[in-house]
């Protein structure tokens, strides 16, 4: 990209930034990757001149630097900057506007706004750029915004903040962050399911018994306590990353492979999922805690915040109609993974019923994270035991088919957004129709003793309650930790 690009970044002292989006930077610069013409400028109340912020972000980077990498990282941190800037200050935008036009002194660059502060200072962030009118850029591109999550905490909060954005920017120039969708193996579910002839004559309810999507993480809550004693796992996991898994997995073949398109089948499904009412949400719906969270600085010692949680949904429409999808997710579990199972029925005519060994249905494992790929589960006859069955994979692993790491979310959604495409990010209509689903459930969770909230504790696959809730269906949540080679 030949276009001079400036990516402000508001929040420019916190986590994420020094965590996530700084070495994700500095990778696509390290691969050539990055626009030669990207100038970042961090954006934040702390007093840093540019060298100190620079001296800060390579003191937490993550990974150890080569003396090679170091003197990359010396070129790379020529292109950052730094402005203190305080987001309830007019003047301080008036200021920010005045600083892009001294980094683009040769040609007006393309401007884009990263909110990665706390979510409670995106309204003011948003309203400080149209005051100042840097949501449009004479002589240059439309300027772009990136939202972090969480987008909202309700529908109702999400609904303000696209009304506010729409008052001065276009949704084209909007992209709101759903790290999930920048994941290799994410995008890969359209590949397997769209590019191969072979899946989709089975992906419908005439095939799949039930389908089964896990987040889990190994790690506690450590110290954000306080983040997630506001939000909980509902609105931290589901509304958006479990149900972006969900619409890959369930949505119909695009008509092209393009921004809208794809979005336009996702919104026909978060549509078709049926909104629960208060006594579904008691029977479709199961909440845990793990035992110590209350220990946790920033967490109430009486909390009922949910760090577990798993979900029975059902989409309303011809292809998946009476398939249960079960969504789950928790903290402090077993250990870290994040698959979707596809169940399918067992054959018709059970042939082989007399004989030993297991009978089960086919299985097709998509493991998100960490161990890449994809395993399809068989019946095969145990050799040399008459006609024994077991159940046995194919499966393909990533790191087994493509050298090097895989990259990181966050370096395929930069590119995007400085790019201009928009694919990877959640439209104004996803989102809210993610809180249609999500609401009502933490309504009823947030007022009412029903459904229990149950304990569990660190290391487990959550609740033992969550093993019978499911088996009440007839079904089994496959927890099985993936191989790490
Ligand atoms: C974030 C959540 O969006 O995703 C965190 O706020 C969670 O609570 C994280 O730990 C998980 O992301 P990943 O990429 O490690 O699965």
């Amino acid at each position: 990209m030949q276009q001079a690009a400036v990516l402000v970044i508001f929040g420019a002292s916190g986590d994420l930034v020094r965590r996530k989006l700084v070495p994700a930077l500095f990778r696509l610069f390290l691969k050539g990757r990055l626009p030669e013409g990207l100038r970042v400028l961090g954006v934040s109340r702390t007093p840093f001149t540019d060298s100190q912020w620079t001296a800060h972000l390579r003191e937490h980077l993550p990974e150890s630097l080569s003396p090679e990498q170091e003197a990359d990282w010396n070129r790379f941190a020529r292109r950052l900057h730094y402005q203190a800037g305080d987001l309830t200050r007019p003047e301080d935008f008036q200021a920010l506007a005045r600083r892009l036009e001294e980094l683009e002194s040769e040609q007006p660059a393309l401007r884009v706004f990263y909110l990665a502060t706390a979510p409670h200072y995106f309204q003011q962030a948003i309203q400080g750029l149209i005051a100042a009118g840097l949501n449009r850029h004479r002589g240059g591109p439309p300027p772009r915004v990136v939202v972090e999550k969480p987008f909202g905490r309700d529908l109702e909060s999400a609904r303000s903040l696209n009304q506010q954005l729409h008052r001065g920017f276009e949704e084209s120039q909007v992209f709101r962050i759903d790290h999930y969708l920048g994941k290799e193996t994410v995008q890969n579910i359209l590949v397997l399911r769209f590019a191969n002839a072979i899946f989709e004559p089975v992906w419908n309810r005439s095939f799949v018994e039930h389908v089964e999507i896990t987040a889990a993480e190994r790690e506690e809550v450590g110290t954000r306590g306080a983040t997630c004693e506001a939000t909980g796992v509902l609105r931290d996991m589901f509304q958006n990353h479990l149900l972006q898994l969900l619409c890959f997995t369930a949505m119909e073949a695009p008509n092209r492979f393009e921004a809208d398109a794809v979005r336009n089948e996702k919104v026909k499904v978060l549509d078709a999922v049926r909104v629960l009412d208060r006594q579904a949400v008691l029977q479709e719906t199961l909440r845990a805690q793990y035992r110590g969270y209350r220990d946790t600085p920033g967490v109430a010692p009486e909390s009922r915040t949910a760090t577990f949680a798993a979900l029975r949904l059902w989409i309303d429409n011809w292809r998946w109609q009476g398939v249960p999808f079960f969504l789950r997710s928790g903290k402090a579990m077993d250990c870290r993974t994040t698959q979707i199972v596809v169940q399918f029925r067992q054959p018709p005519l059970q042939l082989f019923r007399q004989c030993g060994g297991v009978h089960a249905g086919n299985r097709l494992v998509i493991q998100i994270q960490p161990a890449e790929g994809i395993q399809l589960h068989i019946q095969t006859k145990v050799p040399d035991a008459g006609m024994e069955l077991t159940l046995t994979d194919l499966a393909f692993r990533f790191d087994r088919h493509f050298r090097g790491r895989m990259p990181d979310a966050y370096e395929r959604l930069l590119l995007d957004v400085l790019a201009g495409d928009p694919s990877l990010f959640a439209r104004s209509d996803e989102v809210e129709l993610a809180w249609r689903i999500v609401d009502p459930i933490q309504r009823v969770w947030d007022q009412e003793d029903q459904p229990p909230l149950y304990f569990y504790e660190p290391g487990q696959w959550g609740p033992e309650e969550s093993k019978r809730w499911i088996a009440r269906w007839g079904h089994q949540w496959m927890d099985v930790c993936p191989v790490l080679e």
